[in-house]
């Protein structure tokens, strides 16, 4: 686990997307894996940047997002799927087809998850997860107390969760309280994971992920188990880290290492 700390966003959002551009220049036929989020905005702005200059190409890339809200049209403004089209893929030259979100509106959700893990599978697993962080730890919509080796499944959302997404709908009553998500341990088998951790509201999750045990009430405290995870702090975000200094200078290194090999 590297914890790479930047003093704002836009500079932490921009190293990660050195991790992308430096995945996509070795591996144009990479898959990505997605999050959704305020989080992963600046990121995905930098991605289309990089993709405008010609630094790098998604059109031979695949990708896989993590969640959607039960219930809501792929067409509804709140839908994961329209989230992702209008701040990544309208930007980006990935053709539409190899762009996948759960389908919210499934009749048979099971049958939709089962697709999914085996359409991810088949396309060879996730070169490179992006993740987000709630804040009571979570990743996708994996709440406390999912099993860290759950899968793609249907998922209910605490009231801390849907109290946290309820300032992008009109009205709370409108969030969703149900969501299909892929479940901890799917999201373990990516080789690479970068975890997007911005603001003071997600100091207590960092702290919890980084420095608590592995534990499924903070479930992003998988990663320490992970072979290839990174964080991607912004000051505030990391504030409740002891080792923070440490951290970060051990990062720098690593990340170095990274972007020149
Ligand atoms: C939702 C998403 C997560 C995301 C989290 C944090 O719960 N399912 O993937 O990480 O929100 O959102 P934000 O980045 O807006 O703080």
């Amino acid at each position: 686990m590297e914890i790479v700390i930047c003093k704002t966003k836009e500079e932490a959002s921009r190293k990660a997307a050195d991790l992308v551009a430096a995945l996509m220049a070795k591996k144009p036929k990479a898959v990505l894996g997605l999050a959704t989020g305020s989080t992963p905005v600046q990121l995905y702005k930098y991605m289309a940047q990089d993709c405008a200059a010609g630094k790098i190409s998604f059109k031979q890339a695949k990708s896989w997002n993590l969640d959607e809200y039960l219930g809501l049209a792929p067409t509804h403004d709140q839908s994961y799927r329209y989230f992702m089209d209008k701040n990544l893929f309208e930007h980006i030259d990935i053709p539409r087809k190899n762009t996948h979100v759960l389908n919210g509106l499934a009749k048979d959700w099971k049958k939709e998850v089962s697709a999914y893990e085996a359409a991810i599978k088949k396309a060879g697993g996730i070169d490179l997860q992006v993740l987000g962080i709630g804040s009571d730890g979570h990743i996708a919509f994996n709440e406390p107390g999912s099993s860290l080796a759950s899968r793609t499944r249907l998922v209910s959302l605490t009231p801390q969760t849907v109290k946290d997404n309820a300032r992008f709908f009109k009205k709370a009553a409108d969030v969703p309280k149900q969501a299909l998500s892929m479940g901890v341990g799917t999201i373990m088998e990516a080789r690479r994971i970068i975890l997007l951790a911005f603001g003071a509201n997600k100091a207590e999750a960092v702290k919890g992920a980084v420095e608590g045990g592995v534990s499924q009430f903070c479930t992003a405290s998988a990663l320490q188990m992970h072979p290839d995870s990174w964080f991607f702090c912004d000051e505030a975000a990391a504030a409740k880290l002891k080792l923070r200094k440490y951290y970060a200078w051990r990062a720098e290194e690593a990340l170095k290492a990274e972007l020149d090999a």
